[in-house]
C-alpha cells in the first residue's frame, strides 16, 4: 500500500461509542503480551522474539506472528469493522493504477510496468473512517508495538504516518474481489489479519524482485510462462505481519465465499513527515484535492 494523508469527504466512523483508552493495557489486552512480550524490552524473551522476527524478515522477506491479537481482540476489531466494511464495499472500483501507484510514461511501450494499469477491485476503510477510541487504533497507537517495530526494522525510532487517510486502513475484499500486483511505497508494511475469507485471498509475492527489475516485473504482470516463481501466504486472523513490500511485487488473490476478507495496514515511517500528495490521495481514494485535509498534526503536538 502507498503511504498517504488527507480527510474524507464524509466523516464515517467505525462506531460512535468510545472504548477504554487502555484497551491494549495488560489488564484488558487486545495484544497477546503473554505470547509476544513486546512490553518487556530488555528481557531475554524480548531479545529472542526480536531475533526470530529479524531473521525471518531477512530470510523470507516477511515475518508472521500468529495470534498477536487475543481472541477477544480479534472479535472487537471484527465488530468495529462490520458496518464500515459495508459502506466501504467496492469503493476502489472505477480507479486504475500501475504497480507503482505512479503516472504512466508515454515514452515507454504499452506493456511496460509503468504503463500497465490495473483496475482496483476491492474496498478500503480509510483512516478517517476509524474512530479515535477503536481497539484497532489502540493497537496502532500502542507504544510497545511501535518500539518493537522500530527494533525489528533496526531504527532508533519510528513514527506514525501523518496521512489522514492512509495512516491506518483496512482492506475490504468480498467474493470476487482481488488486489492487483503492486509495490508498497514504504519499505516494510505492517499488516494485521482481522478476518479470513472462506477461500482465496492469499497474499502472493516475489520476494525482493526489485522495483526497477522491469523485465521480470513485466513477465509477472502479463502472466507469462517465463515469470519468476512466487510465494504465497494466508493472512490469519490476529496475525501481525511484517512484509518487505517496497521491493517485493505482490498481490492478493481473488477472494471466494461470503465471509469478507479484512486486513488492516499500519503505516509507520522513520520520519515524522510521511504523507502522500493530495493528487495521489485522489487517485487512490477518490478524495478530491479540493477536500483534502492535509497532513495530521504531529503525535506529540
Ligand atoms: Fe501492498
Amino acid at each position: 500500500m502507498p503511504s498517504a494523508s488527507a480527510t474524507p469527504p464524509s466523516g464515517e466512523s467505525l462506531h460512535s461509542g468510545m472504548l477504554p483508552a487502555d484497551r491494549c493495557s495488560p489488564d484488558a489486552p487486545a495484544i497477546d503480551f503473554g505470547r509476544y512480550p513486546i512490553d518487556q524490552r530488555g528481557s531475554p524473551a524480548y531479545a529472542s522474539l526480536l531475533e526470530e522476527a529479524r531473521s525471518s524478515l531477512k530470510r523470507d522477506s516477511c515475518c508472521r506472528l500468529p495470534g498477536f491479537l487475543t481472541p477477544s481482540g480479534i472479535r472487537e476489531v471484527q465488530a468495529e469493522c462490520a458496518e464500515p466494511a459495508k459502506r466501504a464495499r467496492s469503493n476502489q472500483v472505477g480507479r486504475a493504477v500501475n504497480c507503482y501507484y505512479g503516472d504512466p510514461d508515454s515514452s515507454l511501450p504499452a506493456s511496460h510496468p509503468h504503463n500497465h494499469m490495473f483496475e482496483r477491485q476491492f474496498g478500503v476503510i480509510r483512516d478517517d473512517m476509524i474512530a479515535p477510541g477503536a481497539t484497532l487504533r489502540a493497537v496502532y497507537d500502542n507504544a510497545s508495538l511501535m518500539r518493537f517495530v522500530a527494533d525489528v526494522l533496526g531504527r532508533d525510532r519510528i513514527y506514525q504516518s501523518r496521512d489522514a487517510y492512509q495512516a491506518l486502513t483496512v482492506n475490504v475484499m468480498h467474493d470476487g474481489d482481488s488486489l492487483h500486483w503492486h509495490f508498497d511505497c514504504n519499505a516494510c508494511a505492517i499488516t494485521l489479519g482481522v478476518q479470513e475469507p472462506e477461500a482465496g485471498g492469499d497474499l502472493e509475492f516475489l520476494p525482493n524482485i526489485g522495483r526497477d527489475n522491469h523485465a521480470d516485473i513485466e513477465a509477472v504482470i502479463h502472466e507469462r510462462a517465463d515469470r519468476p516463481p512466487s510465494h504465497a501466504y494466508r493472512t490469519e486472523e490476529g496475525a501481525l505481519i511484517f512484509f518487505c513490500g517496497g521491493e517485493s511485487l505482490h498481490r492478493v488473490q481473488t477472494v471466494r465465499g461470503e465471509r469478507v476478507r479484512l486486513v488492516a495496514a499500519l503505516q509507520y515511517h522513520h520520519t515524522d513527515d510521511a504523507f502522500d500528495p493530495p493528487e495521489m490521495t485522489e487517485r487512490i481514494y477518490g478524495v478530491p484535492v479540493s477536500e483534502h485535509l492535509g497532513p495530521k498534526a504531529p503525535a506529540d503536538a
